[in-house]
């Protein structure tokens, strides 16, 4: 018995351990054993092919789960494409209610979910109660309301039919809503898969379905290992995949999709900085980092993982928080006082241990507190590691634990290098209370989410998503929705007919040679000839010979990356203003040339409708010229006393590969939206009709556009698209061809991930304003960076 006076010296809490009860009547209710939902019916339990679901926290079987067989894959789409159309043509108010009812039933059994998420995943009740559960419940009530605006706000888009989705075990039930929510909001049916390891929450989340009355089919639950994800990932029904995961998974099934048409979200791993600043609070900063790393035992994709402290202050933090660590309370995740629960499973607490004695050996220096884990489950002691080097293991693989690498830094810019040294590029804190130094960072900063002065905060309202290997689409807010859509077909604009084609005109009357005037390649602003010292000919309608021009290879497009690279950070700076100027003035000189142009594309493509396609490129000149400025982000009304600023910032580099037809109004229609943004550009021209590319040299020559914001190739349209998917330093890739050439560049795009968007074959009529301009092409042509600013009381 201590004395009041220990009591007050030690100031140890004593357990406070919420009750498990709920949870395991639950359990005990279903046999604690489960089969799959599909069609709104519980399967069958086939007992060879159940699976334990563990306890991390003390090594008990909680219950067992089937490992769905393909036959019930194949069920549970067949269900959701049967129930597909019934549920995509039920009025968006419709479909409020009933996600509006799977809130309100969240919030009426929340106290139940989060026991039994803790149970089954080992993360601490304080998390599960006060973030992932509510967290849930706000998801459905957001999407609540984008089902009931969706007929107002989205018009001209259309849900995508049976949609499969693929989770991790980190928040089970919160990415499950994540992926849940908008897909049933836009209409959508939905084939889940949970990781694994936590499967129960998701199968609760079943029988909440069930009770609401959600028409049967519209959510399948399938339990099982990534062979079963493979098969959802595979099945030829499903239109979408969305997967939330490890890179190296993300990357599989992105190999996996290539060339299927199907439509692919991927939010993979992450190394986040968390850079402070000297002028930062450090007490705060203290406090920070606990939430940044030892949330959730670090098993987060944006967390914190690599703290970048300005050098003169790193003694004094480290000193900190050390201190901070010792008061740590790791443990039973159901006590409500506990910190840090346990590691998810053995596997995982393994890769840790390796990863801790790789960055050992490699010379960084390890800090544990020094009290001693608990031994009945899967625990691991919050780390720090200093002497770290920037190369190292540690600092560049994702540890996925309760693992802080420490670097220091001089100046901002050294900061900013460090922060963007890896792979990958999902979210960044900034500690400084100076409002300059923080938002300078953050404009500079490669990542798809930023806190400043504060950490791995999240709203249904902002937007999530990375950079880079990090991944790409986003989840949440209104950019999240456009991942379960797509554009509505329209139908084809009647076009003007003009002028029947004129007689081509003969190059010289005196009788002399023509004198040759075969276009280069066009890089840097200037025309360079193609290292492989070999032109193509290019024929005009009738078979005759229009000209030559100059066959790139590999040697060009790389020339062109790299001055597109270089010219892409001072373009994307450019103010919207400026870069819209550009635009008009292109527009100018097109029109002061209209003529010529309408004539070279009757001479390549005999089209009565020169003149048309001409007048339609200055006019789409004129409408990226207007979006330039107008192209805006958001400010998101995020709680915990936060504006959240929805920037909107270029890719970078774009690869742009244009379609045969409309050979100039088809690269204007890329080009236009992709500069308009600030990206630089590679263009590959029509592949049969070059010359209209050719010809804008001396336009874009005389239009202001600086050198390397626009390059053109000419060349084997698909070995240059190879070479541009390949190389690791174009972020983007629009591709217009065929669907073998779509195929081949989403699948040689693996390597960083790049984003691509590829027609697979689809002509589009370029000259109908619909679908030839807009919105969605100024989407691809962006990402979206959540900057999340204190703000208001
Ligand atoms: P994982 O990426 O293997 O698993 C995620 C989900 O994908 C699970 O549902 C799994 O069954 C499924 N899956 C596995 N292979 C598949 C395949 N070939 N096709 C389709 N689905 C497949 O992640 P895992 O093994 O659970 O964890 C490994 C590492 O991944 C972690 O140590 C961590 O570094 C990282 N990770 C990152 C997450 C994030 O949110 N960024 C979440 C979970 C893990």
């Amino acid at each position: 018995m201590s004395t009041l006076l220990e009591i007050y010296e030690t100031m140890s809490y004593g357990p406070a351990p919420e009750s498990a009860a709920p949870a395991h009547e639950w359990l005990d209710a279903h046999s604690r054993r489960f089969g799959l939902y599909i069609n709104g019916t519980w399967t069958e339990v086939a007992n060879e092919r159940l699976f334990d679901s563990i306890n991390p926290a003390n090594r008990s079987v909680l219950a067992q789960v089937t490992q769905a067989s393909s036959d019930e894959v194949n069920a549970a789409v067949a269900a959701a494409k049967a129930a597909f159309p019934a549920w995509s043509q039920t009025s968006g108010h419709v479909r409020a209610r009933y996600l509006y009812a799977l809130a309100r039933q969240i919030q009426k059994h929340s106290r139940r979910f989060a026991v039994l998420e803790t149970l089954d995943n080992g993360k601490p009740i304080r998390e599960t109660r006060d973030i992932d559960i509510p967290l849930v419940a706000r998801h459905f009530y957001y999407h609540a309301g984008w089902a009931q605006l969706q007929e107002s706000d989205l018009a001209g888009y259309e849900p995508l039919g049976v949609v499969g989705q693929i989770i991790p075990w980190n928040f089970p039930l919160l990415m499950l809503a994540w992926k849940i929510a908008p897909a049933l909001a836009m209409g959508n049916t939905v084939v889940l898969k949970p990781a694994e390891w936590t499967s129960l929450t998701a199968l609760a989340f079943a029988e909440i379905c069930h009770e609401i009355g959600l028409p049967k089919g519209v959510v399948n639950i399938v339990t099982g290992d990534g062979k079963v994800g493979e098969q959802i990932v595979k099945h030829p029904d499903i239109a979408k995949i969305a997967f939330t995961g490890s890179t190296e998974v993300g990357k599989i099934i992105r190999s996996a999709t290539a060339g299927s048409g199907k439509k692919l979200s991927l939010e993979l791993g992450g190394k986040s900085p968390f850079i402070v600043f000297d002028n930062a609070d450090l007490d705060s900063v203290v406090e920070g980092v606990v939430d940044a790393i030892w949330f959730n035992q670090g098993q987060v994709c944006c967390a914190g993982s690599r703290l970048l402290v300005q050098e003169n202050i790193a003694d004094k933090l480290i000193g900190k928080l050390r201190t901070r660590m010792e008061q740590l309370r790791i443990g039973d995740p159901l006590d409500k006082a506990i910190d840090i629960g346990a590691i998810v499973a053995p596997a995982q607490l393994q890769k840790i241990e390796q990863l801790v004695a790789e960055g050992e050996s490699e010379g960084s220096i390890k800090w544990q507190p020094s009290w001693a884990c608990p031994t009945d489950g899967y625990f691991y002691p919050p780390t720090l590691f200093t002497n770290v080097a920037p190369a190292s293991t540690l600092a560049q693989v994702e540890i996925f634990g309760p693992v802080l690498v420490t670097m220091t830094f001089r100046t901002p810019d050294e900061a900013i290098a460090i922060a963007n040294n890896t792979r990958f590029g999902l979210a960044a804190s900034i500690w400084s209370e100076d409002i300059n130094v923080a938002l300078h960072a953050a404009a500079r900063v490669k990542a798809g989410v930023v806190w400043i002065n504060s950490t791995n905060l999240f709203d249904a309202a902002a937007g999530f998503g990375g950079y880079r290997e990090s991944g790409y689409g986003r989840e949440g807010g209104k950019e999240g929705l456009y991942e379960y859509l797509k554009k509505s077909e329209v139908k084809k604009l009647k076009t003007k007919a003009s002028p029947a084609p004129a007689p081509i005109a003969t190059p010289t009357s005196n009788g002399l040679p023509a004198l040759d005037r075969t276009p280069k390649i066009y890089i840097g602003g200037k025309q360079a000839r193609p290292d492989s010292g070999y032109s193509r000919i290019v024929v005009g309608i009738n078979g005759e010979t229009l000209g030559e021009v100059g066959d790139g290879s590999r040697k060009d497009i790389r020339n062109a990356v790299e001055v597109a690279r270089s010219a892409a950070s001072s373009w994307s700076a450019a103010t919207a203003y400026n870069r819209a100027q550009v635009l008009y003035f292109l527009a100018e000189n097109l029109g002061a040339r209209a003529a010529e142009f309408a004539q070279r594309i009757r001479q390549q493509t005999g089209r009565n409708d020169a003149d048309l396609e001409v007048e339609t490129s200055i006019e789409r000149l004129f409408t990226y010229a207007a979006w330039a400025d107008k192209y805006d982000g958001a400010v998101h009304a995020t709680p915990v006393r936060n504006a959240t600023l929805a920037m909107v910032e270029s890719l970078g580099v774009l690869g742009l590969v244009c379609p045969s037809e409309y050979p100039l109004l088809g690269t204007i229609s890329l080009l236009a939206p992709a500069i308009a943004l600030g990206n630089s550009a590679i263009i590959i021209p029509s592949p049969e009709h070059p010359l209209s590319a050719t010809d804008l040299y001396q336009v874009l020559d005389t239009s202001d556009v600086p050198a390397g914001v626009v390059n053109i190739i000419t060349g084997d349209r698909d070995s240059l698209a190879k070479v541009l998917a390949e190389h690791n330093d174009v972020d983007g890739l629009w591709y217009w061809g065929n669907a073998e050439g779509s195929a081949m560049v989403e699948r040689s795009s693996i390597g960083n991930l790049k984003q691509t968007w590829v027609n697979y074959g689809e002509p589009r009529e370029w000259l109908d304003r619909r679908v030839g301009e807009g919105e969605e092409f100024l989407r691809h042509a962006s990402q979206i960076k959540n900057i999340w600013v204190p703000y208001g009381a």
